[in-house]
């Protein structure tokens, strides 16, 4: 075997060294064919492995994975040993800003911070300006997203114009690639709308992803209504503004035959709620961020602790970082939410990234915009769990990976031999700071800003094709 000029990387037969420089190096990683990604923990929820082996990727499949594989000459080994080998993350709830707000977002950089995130497929929301609500808009972005790093999925509005009153053209959004259906950023405003969406669904088999938020009930709140609101005099937005609206759909799902997806639940009723509609049979599926999974109320008035620990860190108070929608709520909610996923109640974990710039999140919460990014947290945040014992690294991958690949029929989630390599190799324990310069993505609206997590992407793999690489974590690993 014979060096490469990229640290952390031999070639077997010593055939085809590759090019050094940062710019050259990357572009070398991207082209190279096939790999050994050797020694790491293969963690694969839909084949239940986890232990180390290597994995073998070639001609942009997953060729084998077991322990001491040869590497055929001309192969690219990489040292995982330490770090975890695991399916591409899939994330069913991005918004891209694109198009119309590319100070926040655009198709390119969204990508490129999931690449960065450990993900390989991403389905994007239709509140961009203007909303993907016709088919030629969902083919605009199917055709831009050809040439980008990860997947990208987009899905369709529900309504013409995201305006909640009239049924937009699911079936030719659907033929032009939508893989779901949501109006998300607010609810759809005509339950009879909401009904023939659905009624639509049931004869296609596509997702309604429904946003649950009575308008009225929510209108001019700012974070979660309780005693944290009461205490900073912010207005807030009251638990039944979401479940007056997910009762609604759950009704709607019922008397359709529907499918209904529960984007962002956030509230320990609602989850009792989904929980009874699937044991009544109703077709709903569920899904939650890590940051109700992880983060509260309390992070509104500047006080960061992670739900269920002790340790509470300083931060901005009021924090416009931590205005998101729906909002943060009580930790006995968010520890709530974390028992929903493993009783089965919650499908899959997403995490709404949703890109502001910093003249749209002022100090003045009222003026302040909804959302905050997650491409890039989210594995940090689930290990988090995985490191309290809360959930096994195999349950964390399943609900970041392999269950939103089967419930969305997406490519990945799985390393079965045969499959496109679709992977991500992350240390799990790399200590690193959230801040500007360490987010790919063109914003950093995040009340995690300033803390330091564990765990990191090194590598992110396409259909075999390195997208993303940790250029210095590689480096650190290769030594001197
Ligand atoms: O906080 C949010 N931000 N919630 C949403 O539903 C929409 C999103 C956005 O587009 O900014």
């Amino acid at each position: 075997m014979q060096g490469t000029g990229n640290p952390g990387i031999v070639m077997a037969g010593g055939a085809r060294p590759l090019g050094s420089g940062r710019t050259q190096r990357l572009f070398s990683w991207a082209q190279h064919g096939a790999w050994l990604i050797r020694g790491g923990r293969v963690v694969d929820p839909s084949q239940h492995l986890d232990h180390v082996a290597d994995l073998l990727v070639v001609a942009g499949r997953v060729a084998g994975i077991g322990p001491g594989l040869a590497a055929p000459d001309g192969t690219a080994v990489f040292d995982a040993q330490g770090l975890v080998v695991a399916p591409g993350l899939i994330d069913v709830h991005v918004h891209l800003r694109d198009p119309g707000f590319p100070e926040k977002e655009t198709l390119e950089t969204g990508a490129a911070a999931a690449a960065a995130g450990g993900f390989t497929a991403i389905c994007c929301m239709p509140n961009t300006e203007p909303p993907l609500d016709a088919p030629e808009r969902i083919a605009d972005v199917v055709t831009r997203s050809r040439h980008l790093p990860v997947r990208v999925y987009p899905i369709g509005t529900i309504s013409r114009g995201r305006q909640g009153l009239e049924l937009a053209d699911l079936e030719g959004m659907a033929e032009a690639g939508a893989i779901g259906f949501s109006d998300d950023g607010d609810s759809t405003r005509d339950s009879q709308v909401m009904r023939a969406a659905l009624a639509w669904s049931a004869r296609s088999g596509r997702p309604i992803m429904a946003h649950c938020e009575d308008r009225a009930l929510a209108a001019g709140g700012v974070m979660h209504e309780g005693e944290v609101s009461r205490e900073l005099g912010l207005p807030g937005i009251p638990a039944a503004a979401e479940e007056i609206i997910l009762m609604r759909d759950l009704e709607l799902a019922r008397l359709t035959g529907g499918w209904l997806h529960v984007l962002h639940l956030t509230t320990a009723r609602g989850r009792r709620l989904v929980r009874a509609a699937k044991v009544e049979g109703i077709r709903v599926t569920a899904e939650v961020t890590p940051h109700h999974l992880l983060l509260s109320h309390e992070w509104v008035a500047g006080r960061r602790r992670f739900a269920g620990e002790a340790e509470v860190i300083i931060g901005p108070c009021p924090d416009p970082n931590a205005k998101v929608n729906p909002p943060l709520r009580t930790e006995l909610d968010a520890v709530d939410l974390l028992a929903g996923l493993r009783d089965g109640s919650i499908d899959v974990v997403a995490t709404d990234h949703a890109p502001h710039s910093e003249r749209d999140k002022p100090a003045d919460l009222a003026r302040a915009a909804f959302g905050m990014v997650g491409l890039e947290l989210a594995l940090p945040l689930m290990l988090r769990l995985v490191a309290r014992g809360e959930l096994t690294l195999l349950e964390a991958i399943d609900f970041l990976s392999t269950r939103p690949s089967v419930l969305f029929g997406l490519p990945g989630g799985t390393l079965r031999p045969g499959s496109p390599a679709d992977v991500v190799v992350f240390d799990p324990e790399a200590p690193w700071q959230v801040e500007r310069a360490t987010l790919v993505s063109r914003s950093c609206n995040t009340p995690l800003l300033g803390m330091r997590l564990q765990g990191r992407a090194v590598l992110t793999m396409v259909d075999g094709k390195v997208v993303y690489v940790d250029t210095d974590a590689v480096a650190r690993r290769a030594g001197p």
